[in-house]
């Protein structure tokens, strides 16, 4: 049995050594949060110099991005020991705890034994009754560690569910967002007084419309910075704020983005992404490569290499056209596709998609002069002026 003060003992000691770590451990969960952040950031900067590593070292960029590196570093340090002395300050209250739990029962029962009403057994047993009653009530002492760092990853994901739900109720107001349409009519994509409103309320953009019908092919030039790149994104749905309605046909839509892309992973693998490589057969992907004059890399289909780093520019906007050939798409919009290969790689490369992709239509983005004669129609954004054009070389 144990007595009726003791429980209440054993209840105010837990509540006391309970309030005692909450008040010595109130920083502990925005520590571990900014422990998990530098560590996260210190990892990112890691990764990014090392998958940047040639262009930094042609840049002479090595002492400037340890400095960096450093820098992140020791904000990891910082914030370890910080929470170091979190963990010692826990350690010292749930430690001193268990070292002063037994002794607390002797002493208030010790004026019982005293008077002799207790015996030594009954005080003993007691004591040891109130410790199992306090190990109970001291659970958050035990664990407070456990329990901040827990809270941390808990509020880390509650916060990106709470910008989701914030972003979901946003989309909401219409207003302020590209109405985004899948179309079944005549026109392929039609983006009717489209503006995009960027971070800071500048629009690029203002007001463009454009049709253009099944089978077209049309060139979108302007200068630099005028919104090409973002005229791609609103085509994919990609940036949802600003104004205007965007319409998409239904059938297959394949980007090339202006920044190539290759996952990691096997040369096949890259060739066949967005889709698994056991798509198509090896000698389906080494056609792919052969008609864009990747021949040399045939043969390392199967090699799990750093493609990205390998491949030249030019050999990645070969890849990407070999993509295209093998997913054979209905839509396929190329913002810069061509920007890295000599006027005769580049000739090669549309007449490709001219003779196998007919059917296809085709919004392209570039630059260059010689682009024109690949296309029936060429808009500038900027001025917003449209030309028919010629095609030199007859679509089948
Ligand atoms: N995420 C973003 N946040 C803020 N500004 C942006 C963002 N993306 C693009 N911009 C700005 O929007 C403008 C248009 O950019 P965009 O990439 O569409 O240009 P572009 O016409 O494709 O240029 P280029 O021919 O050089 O590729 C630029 O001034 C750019 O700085
Ligand atoms: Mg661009």
């Amino acid at each position: 049995t144990i007595h009726g003060f003791l429980v209440v003992a054993a209840v105010l000691y837990a509540v006391i050594t309970s309030s005692v770590m909450i008040v010595i451990g109130r920083r502990f969960v925005m520590i571990v949060e900014r422990k998990n952040q530098a560590e996260a950031e210190y990892r990112y900067s890691l990764t990014r110099v090392r998958e940047n590593s040639e262009s930094i070292a042609l840049l002479g960029g090595a002492k400037e991005e340890r400095e960096g590196l450093d820098r992140s570093l020791s904000a990891v340090i910082h914030h370890w020991s910080l929470l170091a002395g979190q963990h010692v300050r826990a350690t010292v209250v749930s430690q001193g705890s268990s070292l002063i739990v037994p002794i607390v029962p002797l002493l208030l029962c010790s004026p019982k034994y005293l008077e002799g009403s207790m015996t030594l057994g009954q005080m003993m047993q007691a004591a040891s009754a109130f410790a199992f009653v306090q190990s109970a009530f001291g659970w958050l002492v035990d664990n407070y560690p456990r329990f901040a760092d827990w809270t941390a990853n808990a509020s880390r994901v509650a916060s990106l569910m709470v910008s989701l739900d914030r972003l979901e109720a946003e989309g909401a107001e219409v207003d302020n967002r590209i109405r985004h349409k899948v179309t079944t009519g005549s026109t392929a994509v039609s983006l009717e007084n489209v503006s995009v409103a960027l971070d800071d309320g500048k629009m690029v953009l203002n007001e463009f419309s454009l049709s253009v019908g099944h089978g077209d092919r049309v060139l979108i030039e302007g200068e630099s910075g005028t919104g090409k790149s973002t005229l791609v994104r609103a085509i994919a749905g990609l940036w949802p704020w600003g104004q205007g309605n965007v319409g998409v046909s239904t059938g297959r839509l394949l980007l090339l983005p202006q920044k190539s892309y290759l996952p990691s992973g096997t040369l096949g693998r890259a060739v066949a992404y967005p889709e698994a490589p056991n798509r198509w057969s090896t000698s389906q992907l080494c056609n792919a490569l052969a008609k864009v004059g990747l021949m040399h890399l045939q043969s390392q289909l199967d090699c799990d290499l750093p493609w990205d780093q390998i491949l030249s520019g030019g050999e990645k906007q070969r890849l990407a056209f070999a993509r295209l050939l093998l997913h054979r798409p209905d839509i396929i919009v190329l913002d810069e596709a061509t920007s890295a290969l000599d006027a005769p790689s580049q000739r090669r490369m549309m007449q490709l998609l001219q003779a196998e992709m007919g059917h296809a239509t085709i919004i392209s983005i570039g630059h260059r002069a010689d682009l024109s004669a690949y296309h029936s129609r060429r808009v500038r954004i900027g001025a917003q002026r449209s030309d028919r054009l010629a095609l030199s070389v007859a679509v089948p």
